[in-house]
């Protein structure tokens, strides 16, 4: 039997976005088709040992407490756990000096659940029929963005300004603001600092700049931190995290090691707080709390916090540096290439201008020399204007080890030179 859907239904159906060439990859994987793949596709982070130790030892800990029972046994608070709150608190008021006290913080199933309930609190559509408008300020942007609206028109994004260097073969992306428009129909802003999937880092600058623009129109902008510091510290590029009374600021822990645990975190004003809240509870009643209750005591030990430092960022900072030398020897003259600046996330983004093919095309014949990278077309949810920048560009994901990444850049480079001619 197939039900029938009503348009929600059929809109959440879809594959959208990165899920849609996931299918396609792993099919692929499992034919094996004869070969091994070299698979520079993967989100998942890499399973650290010393990262892995520490989830060990917190849940050792756990384990010995008499916690155990009130955390795994017992229905909680939909804003999350007062532990795990409280460590947050503790920590962020005392690195950058703040004021927040546990009204400004909500812990979610996950980062994505975050910002679900951001798009459908705040973009689609008003009681009076108008449309608020989710702005992505910068695109390309996290693929995700692109399924968690169920009013698909509120999603609107901007092409950027691009800084190239024609000698390095390096560019970069800044938000192009002779274009970004944030006013009444706004209903929200969002973007990844550092950037899934480009690994660009707005600065702080830039930040503050599109805060500003959104305060008189009492929009808030949300800053996807799902890389940025203290954990899990995927920022090779300096930064600082950006607060004040329009900036929610949302964390993940996915990428220090905790992907299946689901913990997400909102620090923000109080009054949307208590909205998300509101709206988690009717989905959910509340997230998961073992995985927060083992946060609470890595992020209150600071062994978080130095671990993200000393083993998350060094770790895929070394792998860019890998993909980087690879392709300045592989790259052949006759190919206009460009890699994004490498400032942060777990990924690198390499740029053929001028391909002579779609990305789709180019994705194919990676495959058939035994290499996976992610077609860039996914990663431009919400751009509506044509863009021939959309179909030239490749996520490159840095979980392979080193020899990989080498080798894989070598047939890369060889696939372009045939296809450039
Ligand atoms: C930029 C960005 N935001 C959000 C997410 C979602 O993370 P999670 O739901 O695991 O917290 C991801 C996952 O890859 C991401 O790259």
């Amino acid at each position: 039997m197939i039900p029938a859907l009503s348009q929600v239904g059929d809109r959440m159906f879809q594959l959208t976005g990165v899920r849609a060439i996931m299918k396609d990859i792993i099919e692929t994987l499992r034919s094996g088709a004869g070969r091994e793949f070299i698979n520079l596709s993967a989100g998942n982070p890499v399973l650290l040992p010393e990262v892995e130790q520490l989830w060990r030892d917190c849940t050792a800990e756990l384990l010995a407490s008499s916690e155990y029972s009130e955390v795994v046994c017992r229905y909680g608070s939909s804003q999350g756990y007062q532990p795990l709150i409280e460590a947050v608190l503790e920590d962020f008021n005392q690195r950058y000096g703040l004021n927040y006290s546990d009204r400004n913080v909500l812990i979610t199933g996950g980062s994505q659940a975050l910002y679900f309930l951001a798009a459908n609190a705040l973009g689609g559509y008003t009681q009076s029929g108008d449309l608020k408008q989710i702005v992505l300020p910068l695109s390309p942007d996290y693929t995700g963005y692109g399924g968690m609206t169920l009013e698909p028109e509120s999603l609107k994004a901007y092409q950027p300004h691009l800084e190239i260097n024609e000698k390095t073969h390096r560019f970069k992306y800044h938000p192009d603001f002779s274009k970004l428009e944030i006013n009444a129909q706004t209903g929200f802003v969002l973007f990844s600092r550092p950037s899934n999937p480009s690994g660009n880092l707005l600065s702080d600058e830039e930040v503050e700049k599109i805060a500003a623009m959104a305060a008189p129109h009492s929009v808030l902008v949300f800053v996807d931190s799902a890389y940025a510091a203290p954990y899990p510290a995927l920022n090779y590029a300096p930064m600082t995290p950006i607060f004040g009374e329009n900036i929610v600021h949302c964390m993940s822990l996915s990428k220090a090691g905790l992907p299946g645990e689901r913990v997400g975190i909102a620090l923000g004003d109080e009054r949307i707080i208590q909205v998300l809240e509101a709206f988690l509870t009717n989905l959910c009643l509340h997230s998961s709390r073992y995985g927060q209750a083992i946060a609470a005591r890595a992020i209150r030990s600071g062994a978080l916090a130095e671990l993200s430092e000393t083993v998350i960022r060094p770790h895929y900072q070394a792998k860019f540096a890998t993909l980087e030398s690879a392709l300045d020897e592989a790259m052949p003259d006759s190919v206009p290439w460009y890699l994004h600046q490498g400032e942060g996330s777990i990924f690198g983004w390499l740029w053929l201008k001028d391909l002579p093919m779609t990305d789709w095309e180019f994705y194919q014949r990676l495959k058939a020399v035994g290499v996976i990278l992610v077609p860039g077309d996914a990663f431009f949810p919400g751009l509506r204007e044509a863009w021939d920048h959309t179909q030239q560009c490749f996520r490159i994901s840095l979980t392979a080890d080193h020899g990989e990444i080498a080798i894989a850049m070598q047939r890369l480079a060889e696939v372009a030179r045939q296809v450039y001619g």
